[in-house]
């Protein structure tokens, strides 16, 4: 595993990113919704460096892929999620990959009469974005490679890594042999 990111490198742009939400929404109240289970490391990180009034659900979102690259249907389970009417909503994910996760998230939020609906994530993948939708926030541009750790799972697995690693194509062949 090669890393891409460490871990005084993955803090440093969650503070640089908790800044810039910061200047967006100043002291107006926020709902951050983090979009499981690939977003849980960041929001824990991101909500603690947030002061404004803040509340906190979750979405899953599951896409249903047969290997690592290819988009699937995505169905979301949306039992958990707060009354989000008349607040400023901010979906957290871990990567911006095709967008299209975040773009069906986008316009399911559109229709429960949210004040404004932004996104912030940890990653975007160089060269794979297939929508018009941008993320509002965005950490870390990375390159076209599957990555693992602070959240973000390659078969579930290695979402507990501290830091970004990237999984040699050797490893994605192994591992789905095993
Ligand atoms: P999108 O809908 O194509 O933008 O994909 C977003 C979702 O795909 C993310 O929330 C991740 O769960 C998953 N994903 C995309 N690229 C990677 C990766 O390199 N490693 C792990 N998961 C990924
Ligand atoms: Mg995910």
């Amino acid at each position: 595993m090669k890393t891409i990111l460490d871990e005084q490198q993955v803090r440093d742009g969650v503070q640089k990113m908790a800044r810039q939400i910061h200047e967006t929404y100043g002291d107006d109240p926020l709902t951050i919704i983090g979009v499981m289970t690939g977003s849980l490391v960041l929001l824990a990180d991101l909500i603690r460096l947030l002061t404004m009034p803040l509340r906190v659900g979750v979405v899953q979102a599951r896409s249903y892929r047969g290997a690592t690259t290819t988009a699937g249907q995505l169905t979301l389970n949306t039992d958990l999620l707060p009354d989000v009417a008349g607040r400023h909503v901010l979906l957290v994910d871990d990567i911006f990959d095709t967008g299209q996760t975040l773009l069906s998230l986008v316009k399911h939020f559109d229709t429960l009469g949210s004040t404004s609906v932004r996104s912030a994530v940890l990653l975007r993948k160089h060269g794979r974005q297939a929508v018009r939708l941008q993320p509002d926030f965005v950490a870390f541009e990375i390159p076209d490679e599957f990555v693992v750790g602070y959240g973000l799972d390659y078969q579930d697995e290695y979402r507990n890594l501290p830091y970004i690693g990237a999984l040699e194509p050797a490893d994605l062949v192994a591992e789905s042999r095993s």
